[in-house]
């Protein structure tokens, strides 16, 4: 377990779209980086201030030059509500990192050709995970989706081979579903993360294809540690903890 819980000081804080905000803040403990598909369970409110929970952020961006933490979240209801009050100079109680995220190292050992699929605010972690990819020598395909107008895109460009974009609605790139996009059969393993629906079709491409699938999942949680089993799945391996056994699953034991 390398997670553990501090305050953070918040450098900035960013609108990126319309309900969408990127929050950096100064990580201070270089033996325990986080790594592309970790999150951290946050909490910009008292211990005894509601939201009784911290919520999962997944990790964006990390710099280990600096120490520069970003997030990148959708503000849903009290909680992120509460993140998106934050100003440079306050503090921020986080543990983490959690989760097994992705083992980019060995993926780029043993892959050549990498498919990143996304969607919406499930693009969240694939930055951290394209920069890990390019610097372990490979460069992934970016396929992305969008309920309309995209965001955050250009800090992918130096990352990604290709990038590859639709929206529901028609008004950038490919009018339709992202995965009209993809053919998984150019790939040696795809990566995905975003709406279950999205992922569920992903999966069952690989699968149709006999190509591997690694998909990061979301579930309520309470403790992000593993501790309250709040968030297990009942999977093809038996009932495992979101939060520690993963995020990241194979795809063929979590989707049918
Ligand atoms: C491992 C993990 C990583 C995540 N990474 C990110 C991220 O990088 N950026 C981001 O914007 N969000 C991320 N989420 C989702 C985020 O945790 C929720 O949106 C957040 O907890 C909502 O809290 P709230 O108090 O604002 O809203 P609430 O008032 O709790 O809920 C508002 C709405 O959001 C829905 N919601 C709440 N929790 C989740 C959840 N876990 N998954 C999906 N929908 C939820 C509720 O059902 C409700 O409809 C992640 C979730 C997990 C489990
Ligand atoms: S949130 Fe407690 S075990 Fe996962």
């Amino acid at each position: 377990m390398n997670a553990t819980s501090c305050n953070l000081t918040v450098l900035r804080q960013e609108v990126v779209a319309s309900d969408i905000m990127r929050l950096v803040v100064q990580w201070q403990d270089p033996s325990r980086e986080p790594h592309a598909g970790q999150f951290y369970m946050l909490r910009a409110w008292a211990a005894d201030a509601t939201p009784i929970l911290s919520r999962p952020i997944s990790v964006d961006d990390f710099d280990n030059q600096t120490g520069a933490l970003t997030f990148l979240y959708q503000v849903k209801g009290e909680g992120t509500r509460k993140l998106a009050a934050l100003q440079a100079g306050n503090a921020l109680t986080v543990t983490g990192p959690c989760g097994n995220g992705f083992d980019t190292a060995a993926l780029a050992a043993s892959h050549k050709r990498i498919a990143v699929v996304g969607g919406g605010i499930g693009t969240a972690p694939l930055l951290l995970l394209c920069k890990e990819l390019c610097r372990a020598g490979v460069r992934p395909d970016l396929y992305v989706g969008f309920r309309d107008a995209s965001y955050g895109m250009e800090s992918f460009v130096p990352w990604c081979h290709t990038i590859h974009l639709a929206t529901d609605s028609g008004s950038e790139g490919h009018h339709g579903l992202v995965t009209d996009l993809l053919d998984v059969r150019n790939y040696d393993i795809v990566l995905t993360c975003g709406p279950m629906v999205m992922m569920r079709g992903v999966a069952k491409l690989c699968a149709d294809a006999g190509v591997p699938c690694l998909a990061s999942l979301e579930k309520k949680m309470a403790c992000g540690l593993g501790a309250c089993l709040g968030c297990t799945c009942h999977t093809k391996i038996g009932p495992v903890t979101v939060c520690k056994d993963g995020p990241v699953f194979s795809a063929q034991e979590v989707f049918d």
